[in-house]
């Protein structure tokens, strides 16, 4: 039985709990959040590919999108991906949607925007033998040039007020060491310490231009483990994941990470948090069953001759939740889900860094 006085206690601490702060401010516990921008490579474009003609990396067939409500979007995965599973737990209505479609205009863009491309990178020649692709600098221009002035239309408030109350979610890096240094004979004469160098300083200048926008609370993810995809493994077969591109990817997110710390004394007023996507996606390929995972190293789509992923409308696997990789190069909704969730809500210091997403939309 409960105490008297402790059920007493309990009843005035819940209904503190529910009422209404009198001060008119929200609830510390609640979200602060009134949108999403997103910047990035496949991991979290949703369609703007899609838009640009001469794009040779499409994912806009079957069976991109088998368990997509909206079926082929252009999200180079089965399902969701990241920037649709934090948008949810965050509890944004609606899809956020992608830069490119004519309709992601007035009301539309209230909620945030996903400028996210494709086989871009963070540098702007990453992945330019593709297309047309929007680099990290076009996706930031693109969000100054035409959504700033239509948010503060739609909106009516000043920049920085209206700013700090949308996320910046930042996930690229990765087409600039798959697809550009280890794929680019010609790039590769310089070391990967200076090419590292070189990509952080770059990130370091987009991030501060979108501090000087107004942008104040930044999610930034790291680069996976992309020596695991099957893709780099045929590369070099009997290896398994291979080393050499797994240890520059993390000499980049060691950087990114240390970046939560350094520039905040040079963004006054801004919150960055880390995403260890590829400790969390490692610990998956490393522990796959305890994480309900039985294949960690082959796709789950059939690949196209052309290689650059799945063939259209070939034969995919049915069971999609226990694969890690879905094409050659792009993880399955299942691991998104895995990385989003604990993006928003891993009390562990070794998957995000200072402290989870939640708490930063509390903030
Ligand atoms: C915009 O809002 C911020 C924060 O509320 C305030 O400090 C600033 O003075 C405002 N600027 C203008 C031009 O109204
Ligand atoms: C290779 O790197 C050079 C120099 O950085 C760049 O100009 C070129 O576009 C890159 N090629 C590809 C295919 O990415
Ligand atoms: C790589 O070396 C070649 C030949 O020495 C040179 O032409 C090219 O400019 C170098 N590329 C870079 C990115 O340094
Ligand atoms: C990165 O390297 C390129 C080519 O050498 C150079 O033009 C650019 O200024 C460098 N960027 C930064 C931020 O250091
Ligand atoms: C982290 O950033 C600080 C400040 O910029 C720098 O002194 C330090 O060397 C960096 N650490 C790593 C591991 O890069
Ligand atoms: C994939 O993983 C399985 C089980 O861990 C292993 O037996 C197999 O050799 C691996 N295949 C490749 C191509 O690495
Ligand atoms: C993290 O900590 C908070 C507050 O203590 C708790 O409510 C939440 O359930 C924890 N999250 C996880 C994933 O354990």
């Amino acid at each position: 039985m409960m105490d008297r006085s402790l059920a007493l206690f309990c009843f005035f601490l819940i209904s503190a709990m529910f009422a209404a702060p009198s001060n008119g401010l929200l609830p510390e516990d609640k979200s602060k959040i009134r949108g999403m921008f997103v910047f990035g490579s496949s991991v979290v474009d949703n369609g703007n590919n899609n838009f640009i003609p001469d794009v040779l990396n499409k994912v806009n067939y079957t069976p991109y999108g088998i368990d997509f409500p909206l079926g082929p979007t252009g999200r180079a995965t089965n399902g969701a991906n990241m920037a649709d599973i934090l948008a949810k737990e965050l509890k944004l209505p609606n899809y956020i949607p992608p830069f490119n479609d004519p309709s992601t205009a007035g009301n539309r863009i209230v909620h945030g925007v996903n400028y996210g491309s494709g086989g871009s990178g963070i540098l702007d020649e990453t992945g330019a033998n593709l297309g047309n692709l929007i680099s990290m600098n076009r996706q930031i221009r693109n969000f100054e040039a035409k959504t700033l002035p239509e948010l503060a239309l739609q909106l009516g408030h000043n920049r920085s007020r209206i700013l700090s109350q949308y996320l910046f979610f930042l996930s690229s890096g990765g087409n600039d060491y798959s697809a550009n240094y280890f794929g680019n004979s010609t790039g590769s004469n310089v070391t990967v310490e200076a090419f590292t160098a070189n990509l952080t300083s770059t990130f370091i200048l987009q991030l501060k231009k979108l501090y000087s926008l107004g942008a104040r609370k930044f999610v930034l993810a790291s680069i996976i483990p992309n020596g695991c995809a099957p893709m780099a493994m045929a590369s070099a077969p009997g290896e398994g994941c291979v080393d050499r591109i797994n240890k520059a990817v993390q000499m980049f997110n060691i950087q990114m990470r240390n970046l939560t710390d350094s520039l905040r004394p040079q963004m006054p007023g801004s919150r960055l948090v880390f995403v260890n996507a590829y400790k969390i996606v490692r610990d998956i390929i490393r522990y796959p069953a305890i994480n309900g995972f039985q294949n960690v190293n082959t796709s789950c789509c059939t690949i196209a001759a052309h290689g650059f992923g799945c063939a259209s409308g070939g034969p995919v696997c049915s069971n999609r939740r226990e694969y890690v990789y879905f094409d050659g190069n792009h993880v399955t909704e299942a691991v998104n889900n895995a990385i989003a969730t604990k993006a928003f809500s891993s009390n562990r210091t070794a998957e995000v860094y200072p402290y989870n997403v939640r708490k930063l939309s509390q903030i």
